[in-house]
């Protein structure tokens, strides 16, 4: 029996929860996440464990060992654990452990919902905290519309995709924050897109 759960907890509003992640969070004797994921489960009473980026591999190690002892330990993951998520380096570490995964609104599906992009026929990439790959630009120039979670900030990847030649008047937006009450959302050429500051949380796309 598998009592190790990774969950999806959608964009960040209580709104995009799901009931599964919800009853299976509420089963919880451990539940880790990131500070805004543990804000979504006041009422849960479990002991929390908050993720950041400098404990994440030793608190994985840990949620997969008090799994192995018999806890059940709920990891909750922004979005869709399997995109970008906590999926990877849990099954790197979970051996013969076995767990189970709930879906969540990824960052990109809410993204695309916002603006009416059919997701079955375009680009989608992350290259959050992995660096930007030589496949990027021949991807933004495939005819297709591009989805992307940055490596790091939107002005650093607009920044590459100007100075590797792509067109500065090609239709890019950023959606910040989305779902939050601060959500923002800036349509603007690319190369207009650097004259507005943003923070961490964007998804950027290129029509
Ligand atoms: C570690 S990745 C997690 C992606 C997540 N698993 C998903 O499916 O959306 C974190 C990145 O996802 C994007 N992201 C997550 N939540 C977001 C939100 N509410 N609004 C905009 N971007 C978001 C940002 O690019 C952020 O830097």
């Amino acid at each position: 029996m598998s009592n190790l759960y990774l969950v999806g907890i959608g964009p960040g509003s209580g709104k995009y929860l799901t009931f599964e992640a919800i009853n299976i969070a509420g089963s919880a004797d451990i539940l880790i996440g990131s500070k805004r994921a543990l804000k979504l489960f006041p009422e849960v009473t479990a002991k929390k464990l908050e993720l950041n980026a400098q404990n994440m591999h030793e608190t994985f190690k840990l949620a997969v060992y008090k799994a192995f002892r018999g806890h059940t330990v709920v990891l909750l993951s922004t979005g869709d654990p399997g995109f970008s998520g906590i999926l990877k380096p849990i099954q790197k570490l979970a051996g013969k452990l076995e767990f189970k995964v709930i879906p969540g609104i990824s960052s990109i599906q809410i993204c695309a919902a916002k603006l009416q992009i059919s997701w079955d026929d375009i680009n989608i990439i992350t290259m959050h905290g992995k660096g930007i790959p030589d496949e990027l630009i021949p991807l933004i120039l495939n005819g297709k519309t591009t989805i992307i979670l940055p490596n790091t900030t939107i002005e650093e990847t607009v920044k590459y995709l100007l100075e590797h030649g792509i067109d500065p008047k090609r239709r890019a937006v950023v959606c910040e924050n989305l779902s939050y009450k601060n959500e923002k959302i800036v349509k603007a050429s690319l190369k207009e897109i650097l004259n507005e500051k943003f923070g961490y949380m964007c998804v950027l796309v290129i029509y």
